[in-house]
């Protein structure tokens, strides 16, 4: 599941973590992995190149492959 779902199944969603479109293009849901793996099942998120590279991820689209630790923006 997406990190946004597991978010929403551990009761976190809303309070923590804010999401619009759930499909990788509005960016409301960015936030900033700064431990663990995630993948895409689409072909390219809404994210610069430069995001990837710094660490941000969509947590709607985004799938965990390891314990991830994300930073919400605030
Ligand atoms: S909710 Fe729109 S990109 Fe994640």
């Amino acid at each position: 599941m997406t990190l946004l779902n597991a978010a929403e199944q551990a009761g976190l969603e809303g309070m923590l973590m804010d999401s619009s479109c759930r499909n990788g293009t509005c960016r409301t849901c960015i936030s900033k992995l700064t431990r663990g793996q995630v993948h895409y099942r689409i072909e390219w998120p809404g994210l610069s190149l430069d995001e990837k590279r710094e660490g941000y991820i969509l947590p709607c689209v985004a799938y965990p492959q390891s314990d991830v630790t994300i930073e919400l923006p605030v």
